[in-house]
């Protein structure tokens, strides 16, 4: 699966367990989404391309790397995505973040929209979209054909726990989109959780339930 990119490193992996715990309260889980998204955004922009700049030091003249190329944006999906906004903005504080707003009906599992601001700029913009779960992948590829829609040639999607079937899903509609995750369960339950995943991300980050 060269589309698909599972991160191994040691502290992703401890902190996503952390994550899993039924016991880890509202508080921690939020902390940890942020410190996973933040070491998981250090990999997802490693390929960033670098231009040759003459920086002046205190002592003499120093050719060094910046950044270049396109610029990035970032785009949780409503409302679990918001969580790993914050971790991604330590690594890259000029992004700009878009926000696309998405529930999963529990009858259909289908995912209806009631919310979509996305830079105005959008099409110029490498995008990250951010979402803890890819269950079915129905929110995911929808808020992806968003994105194309307005434009954007290149994007990634970064989530933490990815069900296999929602895998399946965006290869199978997205072929062009690189997926990042910290872990890739087997199985989906009657509702469409993932099992043993970490239950319901939005209700655990926010405290709904
Ligand atoms: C969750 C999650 C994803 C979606 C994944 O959101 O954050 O957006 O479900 O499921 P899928 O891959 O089957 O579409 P949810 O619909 O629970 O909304 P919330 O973030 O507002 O809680
Ligand atoms: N959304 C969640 O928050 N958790 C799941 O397991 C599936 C969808």
């Amino acid at each position: 699966m060269d589309s698909v990119f599972v991160f191994d490193h040691p502290l992703i992996q401890h902190k996503i367990s952390l994550l899993r715990d039924k016991n880890t309260n509202t508080k921690e889980f939020r902390e940890l989404v942020s410190e996973i998204a933040m070491l998981m955004g250090y990999e997802v922009t490693r390929n960033m391309p670098l231009k040759e700049v003459e920086i002046e030091t205190p002592v003499g003249i120093a050719k060094t790397k910046v950044i270049s190329g396109k610029k990035l944006g970032i785009v949780p999906i409503l409302r679990a995505g918001l969580g790993m906004v914050d971790g991604m903005l330590r690594l890259l504080p000029m992004a700009k973040v878009g926000h696309i707003g998405l529930y999963r009906d529990p009858e259909t599992l289908e995912p209806v929209e009631y919310y979509c601001k996305l830079p105005v700029d959008v099409e110029e913009r490498e995008i990250v979209v951010l979402d803890p779960m890819l269950a079915t992948g129905g929110s995911a590829s929808a808020a992806i054909q968003f994105i194309k829609n307005r434009g954007v040639g290149s994007i990634k999607l970064m989530c933490l726990i990815a069900a296999k079937a929602g895998i399946e899903r965006i290869r199978k509609d997205h072929p062009d989109v690189e997926i990042y995750c910290a872990a890739v369960d087997e199985v989906l339950n009657d509702h469409a959780y993932i099992v043993p995943g970490l239950g319901d991300a939005g209700d655990r980050l926010f405290g709904t339930k």
